[in-house]
C-alpha cells in the first residue's frame, strides 16, 4: 500500500483546541496558490528535486560509478567527505535500509559490500580515528559539494588527498567527485587529476539531492536497491499533482502545519518516527524543514518557520514526550509509523517471573512499539495537543523513497505558504564569511572590519 496521513488528532472535533473543520476549509484557496506557485516553479526549471527520480541520465552515471568500484570488489570502506545536505541524506539511507549496525559488521557478513562512513563535520578527533582505522588502498573517499567550495568539505578532501599522496596511491582510484556540473572548486580538480564525478543537477540545492548522486552514489555502492528507492520516489510526485490536499498527502502536511503555526501558535513541529531504522530521516527532516522555512519574509520583514525537533519512538516516551504531554502547547507531533514490519521475537512471560509482568507475555516487540505508538498518539490527543501520522508500508527502498519527497514536496509547499523561498539560505551567511574574514582570505575584508567591531568578551561577564 502507498504513504498515508492520518491527520484525525489536528482537528478540533478529535483533539480540543485543534484545527477546525472551518479554518482548513478556507485554507483550501492558499493551498491551491501553494501548490499552483510550486508547478509553476517546477516548469519554470528552478525546481529540479522533483524531476530526480525520472532522471535515467543521473542513475546511469552513479550505476556505472558503482559497477567500476565493483570490480574485484576492492573497495571495502566508502567515506563521504561533506556536510548538511551532503551528508544527512546518505546517513538516513544508511540506517533505514541496511541491516543494523552495518558498519559493525566484517567484509563477509557484509556480503562483499563496503561500509558507509560519513563524516558531517570536521571534528579533528572524529578524522583522525578514522583515517587511522582505514585501510587506504581499500577505501573510496566521495567527495560531494554542490557548491564545490564548503570550507569543511575541502578541508576534509585536502586532508584525505594528502594521505593518499603519502600513501602512493592513485587519486583517480581512491576519489569521486559528486558536485555541480560546472561550478565550483571540484571541477577543475576533476579535470587535472582525472578524476571520476557525478552530477549534481544545477537546479537541485544540497538539503534536496538525496535522490541525486549526493544519496544514490553511496547507496548504490553499498548495496541498496535505489531502482525502487527511486520508484517509490517517482510514484508520491504523480500522487502529488492534485492541488486538493484530501488526495495531496505532501500539500496536506505542509497546510496543516503552517495552519497549526500560524492559526494555532504551534511552532514546533516534532517528527517521531517509532522505528531505529527511521531515526536519521528525522535529523534530515530538521535540516531541510529548519534551513528551508526559517526565514525573514521578504515583503514585511518578519522572521517566519517552525522550529522542527526530532524525536524517536518509544525512546522519547522516556525523555521528551514529557515535555510534548505538559509543557508549553506550542507543537504539533507527527509520528511515522509502518505498517507492516517485522514482529520479532514474541515475548514469554513465565510464571515464576511475578504477576505483574503477566501483560508482556504472548506479545510480540513489534506488537508492543506499535501499541505505544497508538497509546501515545491517543494521550497527547486526551490533553489537547495536536498529532497526525504518516504510515509508510514497511522500512523498505520504496517507502522510503515516498518518504523522503512526500517531504522534500511538503517543504516546498511549506515555502510558498509561509511566503519565503525554501531553497535558498541567507542566513548562513555571515558566519562564513566571518569564517573566511579570521582565516585572512582574501576579498573578506569588510567582513575582518565588521568582525573586530564586535563587543569582545567582557572579564566581568566570564564566570
Ligand atoms: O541545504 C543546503 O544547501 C546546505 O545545507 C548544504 O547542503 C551544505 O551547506 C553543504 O553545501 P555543499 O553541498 O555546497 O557543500
Amino acid at each position: 500500500m502507498a504513504l498515508q496521513l492520518d491527520y484525525t488528532n489536528m482537528m478540533a472535533d478529535a483533539v480540543q483546541g485543534a484545527l477546525t473543520a472551518a479554518q482548513w476549509d478556507e485554507a483550501r484557496p492558499a493551498l491551491s496558490a501553494a501548490h499552483a506557485d510550486v508547478a509553476r516553479r517546477h516548469v519554470a526549471k528552478e525546481l529540479g528535486f522533483i524531476d530526480l527520480p525520472s532522471d535515467d541520465r543521473l542513475l546511469k552515471q552513479c550505476l556505472e560509478i558503482t559497477a567500476w568500484a565493483d570490480d574485484e570488489r576492492r573497495i571495502h570502506e566508502i567515506v563521504v567527505l561533506g556536510i548538511g545536505g551532503s551528508a544527512l541524506g546518505p546517513i538516513a539511507l544508511r540506517t533505514a535500509l541496511l541491516p543494523h549496525a552495518w558498519n559493525m559488521a566484517d567484509f563477509k557478513q557484509r556480503g562483499g559490500r563496503p561500509r558507509l562512513h560519513v563524516l558531517d563535520n570536521i571534528d579533528p578527533v572524529t578524522i583522525v580515528a578514522l583515517l587511522g582505522r582505514l585501510e587506504l588502498p581499500k577505501t573510496l573517499f566521495l567527495v560531494v559539494s554542490k557548491s564545490g567550495g564548503t570550507a569543511e568539505t575541502m578541508a576534509q578532501y585536502l586532508i584525505v588527498r594528502k594521505q593518499l599522496k603519502l600513501a602512493r596511491l592513485p587519486l583517480p582510484d581512491h576519489l569521486v567527485v559528486v558536485t555541480d556540473p560546472a561550478k565550483g572548486a571540484l571541477r577543475p580538480i576533476v579535470q587535472r587529476d582525472g578524476l571520476r564525478a557525478a552530477e549534481i543537477p544545477p537546479n537541485v540545492g544540497g538539503r534536496f539531492s538525496v535522490l541525486s548522486a549526493v544519496g544514490i552514489l553511496p547507496a548504490a555502492l553499498i548495496g541498496i536497491d535505489v531502482r525502487a528507492l527511486l520508484g517509490g520516489a517517482r510514484e508520491m510526485v504523480q500522487r502529488c499533482v492534485s492541488d486538493d490536499p484530501r488526495t495531496n498527502p505532501a500539500l496536506a502536511y505542509a497546510g496543516l502545519q503552517w495552519l497549526a503555526d500560524t492559526k494555532l501558535g504551534k511552532r514546533i513541529q516534532v517528527l517521531m518516527p517509532y522505528s531505529d531504522q527511521l531515526r536519521d530521516f528525522a535529523a534530515w527532516f530538521v535540516q531541510l524543514w529548519a534551513e528551508s522555512l526559517g526565514k525573514i519574509h521578504p515583503r514585511t520583514g518578519e522572521h517566519v518557520g517552525p522550529t522542527p525537533i526530532a524525536a524517536l519512538g518509544a525512546t522519547d516516551q522516556h525523555s521528551q514526550v514529557q515535555l510534548f504531554m505538559e509543557g508549553p502547547a506550542d507543537k504539533t507531533i507527527t509520528f511515522v509509523a509502518l505498517r507492516s514490519s517485522p514482529p520479532g521475537p514474541e515475548i514469554l512471560v513465565n510464571p515464576s517471573e511475578g504477576a505483574e509482568l503477566e501483560y508482556l507475555g504472548g506479545h510480540t516487540l513489534g506488537e508492543l512499539l506499535n501499541v505505544e505508538r497508538q497509546a501515545t498518539a491517543g494521550a497527547l490527543a486526551r490533553r489537547g495537543r495536536p498529532n497526525m501520522t504518516l504510515t509508510l508500508d514497511r522500512a523498505d527502498a520504496r517507502s522510503v523513497g515516498e518518504l523522503i519527497m512526500v517531504l522534500e514536496l511538503a517543504t516546498a509547499y511549506a515555502g510558498s505558504l509561509y511566503g519565503v523561498n525554501a531553497f535558498d539560505q541567507p542566513g548562513v551567511e555571515l558566519g562564513k564569511q566571518f569564517t573566511y574574514a579570521i582565516l585572512g582570505r582574501p576579498g573578506f575584508d569588510a567582513a575582518y572590519k565588521e568582525w573586530r567591531s564586535l563587543p569582545k568578551p567582557d572579564p566581568g561577564r566570564i564566570v
